[in-house]
């Protein structure tokens, strides 16, 4: 079950920081008693920092490599991106006894599990795409003793390998259940199929050869886009049904292919032009705006008005400016992080969303 609570900012204090890679850190949090509830989460969620770079505030999601089933731990991987300004200040610079300010738990890359199931659990990572999966990976394996999971992972080269150690130890306490393929762009295996990066046609050899019994199976894919991209493609051709496919974006989609993947729209034909009334309920409050149909989305007006909305990657990737639309229509420019059930729900990603009747309620506090 996913925790349903307002998203909110807390200080916590940074308990360990240990250097996983070259340009990779894994930073553990110390969670008070009093906040173990509001940083309850489920296996494949993340949590957003807000940081101070250059005088400039930055929010930034980074997935949770901890299984909820290790009680009061709470643990990222952060991996350095070329130029970037978050996590270059975080592998950089953070440090033990440190605090940084962490929105409690979002997110809906996870599958509810169930000990009587004997499935097979089957992901495709790369690089600091492994942060979900391996928590979804420890809780699935332990959670359900039937079920197994296959994990390929993409990587450069075995020096940049996040949790290579991690994946030894777990395969070694869950023998035949865990099997573990790396692939590496600079590999040099006597088996071409675990050089290289993982194409379409790759990943439909590697489905081919390791996937192959009957066990009723959950994908789970978090990496670069281009290899989401291609074992999607894979997936799709085996005849996979979306429903069972999960996917985590860390960046909006540039490539064409990835957006054609996902589903956009909130349903609204409506072709209201006008201002809107818009109710924001936040925190229980009611606030009334004016937000022009052409004019910024819900979320950008709200800030401007001064409301302390969540909100993160402003990218339509994470979930963290969701709410529910209690009334009127609206459209969303983008969306790819929400389910189809969630959107049929009513929430949207009000990063993307703008009016499209002249009376909208929007409610925060059904995030
Ligand atoms: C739901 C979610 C979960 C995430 N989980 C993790 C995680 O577990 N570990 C982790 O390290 N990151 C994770 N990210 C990515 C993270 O939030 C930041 O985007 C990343 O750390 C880069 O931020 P930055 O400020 O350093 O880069 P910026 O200064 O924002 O960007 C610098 C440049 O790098 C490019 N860029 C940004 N992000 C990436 C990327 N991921 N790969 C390649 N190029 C990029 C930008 O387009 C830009 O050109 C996650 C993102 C989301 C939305
Ligand atoms: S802030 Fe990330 S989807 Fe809106």
């Amino acid at each position: 079950m996913i925790p349903t609570r307002m998203a909110r900012f807390h200080s916590l204090e940074v308990a360990t920081v240990h250097q996983e890679t070259p340009d990779a850190i894994v930073v553990g949090f110390r969670i008070p008693a009093a906040l173990h509830a509001e940083f309850a989460f489920t296996h494949g969620q993340y949590v957003t920092l807000k940081l101070t770079v250059n005088g400039e505030e930055l929010r930034r999601s980074y997935s949770i490599c901890s299984s909820p089933l290790d009680k009061d731990e709470l643990r990222i991987a952060v991996k350095r991106v070329d130029k970037g300004r978050a996590s270059s200040q975080l592998v950089e610079k953070l440090k033990q006894g440190m605090t940084l300010e962490v929105m409690t738990p979002m997110g809906n890359f996870t599958t509810a599990l169930d000990a009587t199931q004997e499935r097979h659990f089957v992901a495709f990572a790369a690089g600091s795409g492994i942060t979900p999966i391996l928590s979804i990976l420890k809780t699935v394996l332990r959670t359900e003793p039937k079920s197994r999971f296959t994990l390929f992972y993409g990587n450069t080269d075995t020096d940049r390998i996040i949790f290579r150690e991690k994946l030894e130890e777990l395969k070694v306490q869950h023998g035949q259940r865990l099997s573990v393929h790396h692939i590496l762009t600079r590999g040099k295996d006597e088996d071409a199929l675990f050089n290289g990066r993982i194409t379409t046609d790759k990943a439909k050899q590697l489905l081919g050869r390791f996937v192959t019994d009957a066990l009723h199976k959950e994908f789970f894919i978090c990496g670069p886009e281009q290899m989401m991209v291609n074992v999607s493609e894979a997936l799709e051709a085996m005849g996979v049904d979306k429903k069972h496919l999960h996917i985590e974006l860390f960046t909006s989609p540039v490539t064409a292919e990835a957006k054609k993947e996902v589903d956009h729209s909130h349903g609204s034909t409506a072709k209201f032009t006008g201002t809107a009334s818009v109710k924001i309920i936040l925190d229980g409050r009611e606030h009334e705006l004016q937000i022009p149909a052409k004019g910024d989305a819900v979320l950008d007006a709200a800030i401007d008005s001064g409301l302390d909305v969540p909100y993160a990657c402003k990218g339509a990737v994470c979930c963290t400016c969701k709410a529910r639309v209690l009334e009127g229509k609206v459209e969303m420019a983008m969306n790819y992080a929400l389910t189809d059930e969630e959107v049929a729900d009513g929430y949207v990603l009000t990063c993307q969303t703008h009016p499209r009747s002249a009376r909208v309620v929007i409610d925060y506090d059904q995030h």
